[in-house]
């Protein structure tokens, strides 16, 4: 639960964080300020961003510039990016993790409902891609990405398919790039969470009465959630250049959830020691 990293880990990065105002982007973004990186934030929400800004400044003691932005808008993107040039002269890392998702039977999604998941997870990862791809193409600079997708990006999942669509498109563009713009020495790796405590997610994907449904702890093989430090952590890493020969990779981290639920006989956890004995006792006579 405590931060990782050596002291500076960081020092002289600018690394900016789409979504950086809440949830796990602003546990991220915190650590890295701690790590001695200058941070920008963005989302659409301005007052949020200002005035969580105002508050990761305090707690660590760095700069932190918050620039709203909707990422489905490449011109936005490019504001971000000028203004993060202005205030701090470079880019070294992006951390691509906003994100839109609700539950939903997909045959109750309207099609503006596909696209708007659609857009912010997919049109917007790979728009702040491009944008600061070009720029560190054109600079010749060093870059890394790092994006944050989940786990059904692979084994994609009912009741979330416009965010499983997306996230799979966002694995896609991490491992193609890993491979196309590695000649320009810009790294592109991923980050697959299971269920890590945010208000965003909680109260879209596990509103009380699903919750009571089914219980996502239960799913988890260690029996709890992740911590946001454990995520920082990684991520710390992966932006660092402690992981410069990582490239292409998606590091999952969810406690074994996905495993445990693809494993045919994970179930069996149920039987008792005594049903066990039952079962002996059957098998041998
Ligand atoms: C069905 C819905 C819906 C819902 C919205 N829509 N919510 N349909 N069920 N719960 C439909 C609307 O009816 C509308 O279609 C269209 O989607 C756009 O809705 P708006 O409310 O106008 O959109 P907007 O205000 O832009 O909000 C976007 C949003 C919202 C994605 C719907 O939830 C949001 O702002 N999310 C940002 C943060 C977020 O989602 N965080 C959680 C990430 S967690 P019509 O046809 O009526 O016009 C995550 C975790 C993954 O990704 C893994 C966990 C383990
Ligand atoms: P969150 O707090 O709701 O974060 C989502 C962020 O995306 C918000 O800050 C939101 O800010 C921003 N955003 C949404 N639409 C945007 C747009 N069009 N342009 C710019 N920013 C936009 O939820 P979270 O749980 O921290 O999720 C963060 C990331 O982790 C997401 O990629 C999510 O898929 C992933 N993840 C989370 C979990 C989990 O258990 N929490 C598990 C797996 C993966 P605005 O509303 O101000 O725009």
């Amino acid at each position: 639960m405590e931060g990782m990293l050596k002291e500076n880990a960081l020092r002289d990065k600018t690394i900016i964080v789409t979504g950086g105002g809440t949830g796990l982007g602003r546990a991220m973004g915190t650590y890295f300020l701690k790590l001695g990186a200058n941070l920008v934030i963005s989302s659409r929400k301005a007052d949020v961003l200002e005035a969580a800004a105002a508050e990761m400044a305090e707690e660590t003691g760095g700069k932190v510039l918050p620039v709203a932005c909707d990422i489905r808008e490449y011109d936005q993107i490019e504001n971000v990016l000028q203004r993060t040039i202005e205030e701090f002269g470079k880019v070294d890392g992006v951390l691509n993790n906003a994100a839109g998702n609700f539950i939903s039977p997909t045959e109750r999604l309207s099609h503006r409902a596909f696209d708007i998941v659609v857009d912010i997870v997919l049109r917007g990862t790979y728009n702040f891609t491009l944008a600061a791809g070009k720029h560190w193409i054109d600079n010749k600079q060093p870059g890394t990405f790092l994006n944050i997708v989940t786990t059904y990006a692979w084994t994609g999942s009912g009741y979330v398919v416009p965010s499983a669509c997306a996230k799979a498109g966002v694995l896609a563009l991490t491992r193609s790039l890993a491979s196309e713009w590695a000649k320009y020495n810009i790294r592109s790796n991923a980050i697959a969470p299971g269920p890590f405590p945010t208000e965003g997610a909680w109260k879209r994907l596990f509103p009380a009465d699903v919750a009571e449904q089914i219980d996502p702890m239960k799913r988890i093989p260690l029996k709890r959630f992740g911590e946001h430090q454990e995520l920082a952590n990684l991520a710390a890493y992966l932006m660092s250049d402690y992981s410069a020969y990582v490239n292409g990779e998606v590091v999952t981290i969810d406690g074994g959830e996905w495993l445990h639920g693809a494993g045919e006989f994970n179930g069996l956890e149920v039987i008792t020691p005594d049903m066990w004995d039952q079962l002996e006792k059957m098998r041998k006579k």
